[in-house]
C-alpha cells in the first residue's frame, strides 16, 4: 500500500526526503540547548566567568536561531510535499476514474466516489505531513534525549524510564479505542456526505414531495450520530493532557528530590540537573507526539485504502490486440448476444439476441419498462461488454476496435443525459469540438433545437447551468441530439430522447432525420409507438428478449405486444402527449 501510495509523489519526492532530514537536524539542535544551559550555569554562572556565560550564551542564541531555521524550512517543505502529493493524487484519481467503464461506475456510488477525492486524499494530506516531521523529529528527539541524559547520569534516567512506561500505558489505553471510534466517523462521514449529495442533486424532487422534513430529520440524525462519536473520541482524547502533565510534574518532583541529593553529594552539577529537567520535557512531549501520529495514521489508513480501490480499478473493456481504426459502415449485428450486469443481479439481461441492421436503416425498439432496451443499445457503442455471444459494427466485433473511433463512429444520447456548466455552443461541441457555429446551428435546426434557442436573449452564448437545470426537459433533449448529430456519426442512438419533446415536434425531427441523414443508420427507442411506426423496422422487446422485428403493418399483424402498445395508446383519447408537450 504504502510503495503504491508512494509512487505518486512524482515531482515532490525531494521535498519529502528534504523535510524530515530537516525536522531531524531541527531536533538534534533542540536536543543540544539543555546541554548548552548546562554549561551556561557550571562553567559561567557557578564560576562567576561572565566570558564563559557570553560564549555559550551567544552559542545558545546561534543553535536556536538554527532550529528555528530547520523548523521553518522543514514546514515549507512538508507543506509544499503534501499539498502537492494530495494534487498528484487527485489528478492520478481523476484520470483514473476518466477512464471506468460503465461497469466501473457501477461499482461505485458517486458520493462515494466525491468523498474519496476530497475527504479522503485531505486526511492523507495531513496525515502525510505529520509523518514527514513528527516521525522523524520525534523518535530522533527521544533518543537523543535519552542518550544525553545516560550521559549526565544514568541512575537518574531511570525516573524517566518510569515515567514513558507510565505514559506509554495511559496513552495506549486512550489511543487505541480511540482510533476505533474514529474508523467508525469515517465511516459516518461518508453515509453523511451521500445523503447530503443525494438531497442537494435532487432537491427539486424533495420539494415537489413535500420531504423537507423528513430530509431534514434524516440529516440531522446524521449530524447527531457524528457529533456523538467526535464528542466521545475527543473527550478520550482529553486525557492525554492530563496524564501527560502527571508524567512531567512527577518527574520533576522525582527528579528535583533525588537530583538535590545527588547535587549535594557532588555526583552531578546544577547545571547538569537543569539539563535533565528540559530533557524530561524533551521525552515526553515526543511520546505524545508520537501518539497522536499514531492516531492520526490509523485514521488515514482506512482513507488510504479507499483511494487505492479507486487507483487500482482495473477497467473491463480490455482494449483491442490490433485495432481496427475505421468502421466501415453503418451495419450492427447481434450474434446470439447475452449480457448481464456484474454489479445487477446476477441473473441475464438480456438473452440470446439476434438481429441484423442493414447500414442507413432505421430501427425502432419498443418494449416495457426494464425489457433491457437501453441495455441493448449500450453494447454498441461498447459501453459493456456482452457475456456470450458478439456485437458488430461495420462487419468488426466492438471488442476489436479502437475504442475512441469505435465511439467516434456510434452517436448515442443516453436516457439519463446532462448537458454541462457553459454555453449553448460549449456544449453543442462536446460533439465535435471544431464545429464552426453555422455547423451547430445546422445541428440544432435538425434537432428542432433553434427555434427555443433563437427565442433566447443570448440565443447560442445562452449560459446553461450545472446539469442543464435552467432549460426544460425537451429543451434538453433537443440540445443532447442536436450535440449527438455534430459528430456526424455512421449509427445514432436515441434512446426515449424524444419522450419529453411534444409529439409534433418529435414528427418533425424524425422527418429531418430522414431527409438530412439519409446514409446514418438509426436506432430510436421510444415508449410511443407513432415515435417508431414509420422506421424501416421495429424491433419489440420483451424481459431480455426479442418478441418481434418487422414494419409497423406486420407488427400489427401478428405481434401481440405490440398490438396490445398500439391499441392502449390510440384508444381512450389517444396519445397523452399531445397534451404534455411544452413550449
Ligand atoms: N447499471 C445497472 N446495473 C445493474 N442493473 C441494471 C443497470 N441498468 C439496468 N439494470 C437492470 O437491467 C434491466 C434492464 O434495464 P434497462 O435500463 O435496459 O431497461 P429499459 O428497457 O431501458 O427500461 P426503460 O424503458 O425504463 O428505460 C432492469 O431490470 C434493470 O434493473
Ligand atoms: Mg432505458
Amino acid at each position: 500500500m504504502i510503495k503504491k501510495l508512494a509512487s505518486h509523489l512524482g515531482e515532490y519526492k525531494r521535498a519529502a526526503i528534504i523535510t524530515p532530514l530537516l525536522s531531524a537536524l531541527e531536533a538534534i539542535m533542540d536536543v543540544l540547548l539543555p546541554l548548552l544551559m548546562s554549561y551556561i550555569i557550571d562553567q559561567g554562572i557557578e564560576k562567576g566567568d561572565m566570558d564563559a556565560v557570553i560564549k555559550y550564551g551567544l552559542l545558545t542564541f546561534l543553535v536556536a536561531a538554527i532550529a528555528l531555521v530547520l523548523g521553518l524550512s522543514a514546514g515549507r517543505f512538508a507543506a509544499k510535499a503534501s499539498a502537492g502529493y494530495a494534487g498528484n493524487l487527485r489528478d492520478a484519481m481523476f484520470e483514473r476514474i476518466q477512464h471506468y467503464s460503465f461497469t466501473n461506475i457501477d461499482k461505485f456510488s458517486t458520493a462515494g466516489l466525491v468523498t474519496r477525492m476530497t475527504t479522503d486524499v485531505t486526511n492523507v494530506q495531513n496525515a502525510f505531513q505529520m509523518l514527514m516531521r513528527m516521525c522523524v523529529r520525534a523518535p530522533v528527539h527521544l533518543v537523543f534525549a535519552l542518550i544525553m541524559s545516560v550521559m549526565i547520569n544514568p541512575h537518574l534516567t531511570g525516573i524517566f524510564l518510569v515515567a514513558m512506561l507510565f505514559l506509554l500505558v495511559v496513552l495506549g489505553c486512550i489511543m487505541l479505542p480511540t482510533t476505533k471510534i474514529f474508523d467508525r466517523v469515517f465511516r459516518n462521514y461518508d453515509n453523511l456526505n451521500a445523503s447530503v449529495q443525494e438531497n442537494v442533486t435532487a432537491i427539486r424532487v424533495v420539494k415537489s414531495f413535500v420531504r423537507e422534513k423528513h430530509e431534514d430529520d434524516k440529516y440531522t440524525r446524521a449530524c447527531q450520530d457524528l457529533y456523538n462519536q467526535f464528542v466521545k473520541a475527543e473527550s478520550r482524547l482529553s486525557f492525554n493532557n492530563p496524564s501527560m502533565l502527571v508524567a512531567i510534574y512527577g518527574c520533576n518532583l522525582a527528579l528535583s528530590w533525588f537530583g538535590a541529593h545527588f547535587v549535594l553529594d557532588g555526583v552531578i552539577t546544577t547545571g547538569q540537573l537543569n539539563a535533565l529537567f528540559g530533557y524530561v520535557m524533551n521525552i515526553l512531549a515526543s511520546l505524545m507526539m508520537l501518539s497522536m501520529v499514531f492516531v492520526m495514521l490509523s485514521m488515514s489508513v482506512a482513507s488510504c485504502r479507499r483511494i487505492i480501490e479507486v487507483l487500482d480499478e482495473k477497467t473491463d473493456l480490455p482494449p483491442a490486440q490490433k485495432p481496427v481504426d475505421q468502421v466501415q459502415d453503418g451495419s450492427v449485428e447481434f450474434d446470439h448476444v447475452t449480457f448481464k450486469y456484474k454489479h445487477g443481479t446476477g441473473s441475464p439481461v438480456l438473452s440470446d439476441i439476434t438481429f441484423r441492421i442493414r447500414p442507413g436503416e432505421t430501427l425502432g425498439v419498443i418494449g416495457g419498462t426494464g425489457s433491457a432496451k437501453s441495455s441493448l443499445v449500450q453494447l454498441i457503442p461498447r459501453l459493456y461488454d456482452v457475456d456470450s455471444g458478439a456485437v458488430r459494427v461495420g462487419g468488426v466485433d466492438v471488442r476489436d476496435y479502437n475504442l475512441d473511433v469505435l465511439r467516434q463512429e456510434v452517436s448515442m444520447v443516453l436516457q439519463k443525459n446532462v448537458l454541462f456548466s457553459g454555453t449553448i455552443l460549449d456544449n453543442l461541441r462536446w460533439g465535435d469540438e471544431n464545429a464552426t457555429e453555422e455547423e451547430c446551428m445546422e445541428a440544432c435546426r435538425l434537432a428542432c433545437a433553434d427555434e427555443f434557442i433563437q427565442r433566447f436573449p443570448d440565443k447560442y452564448n445562452t449560459w446553461i447551468e450545472q446539469g442543464g437545470t435552467n432549460v426544460s426537459g425537451g429543451q434538453k433533449q433537443r440540445l443532447c441530439i442536436a450535440r449527438a448529430l455534430l459528430r456526424k456519426p455512421k449509427i445514432l442512438i436515441l434512446d426515449d430522447s424524444t419522450s419529453a419533446v411534444d409529439t409534433a415536434t418529435d414528427a418533425k425531427i424524425r422527418q429531418a432525420f430522414r431527409e438530412k441523414l439519409p446514409g446514418t443508420t438509426r436506432i430510436i427507442i421510444a415508449q410511443r409507438i407513432s415515435s417508431v411506426q414509420d422506421a424501416d423496422r421495429i424491433l419489440v422487446l420483451d424481459n431480455g428478449r426479442i418478441d418481434g422485428l418487422g414494419t409497423h403493418e406486420e407488427l400489427l399483424a401478428t405481434n401481440k405486444i405490440y398490438q396490445e402498445v398500439y391499441n392502449s395508446q390510440t384508444q381512450g383519447g389517444g396519445d397523452f402527449d399531445k397534451q404534455g408537450g411544452e413550449d
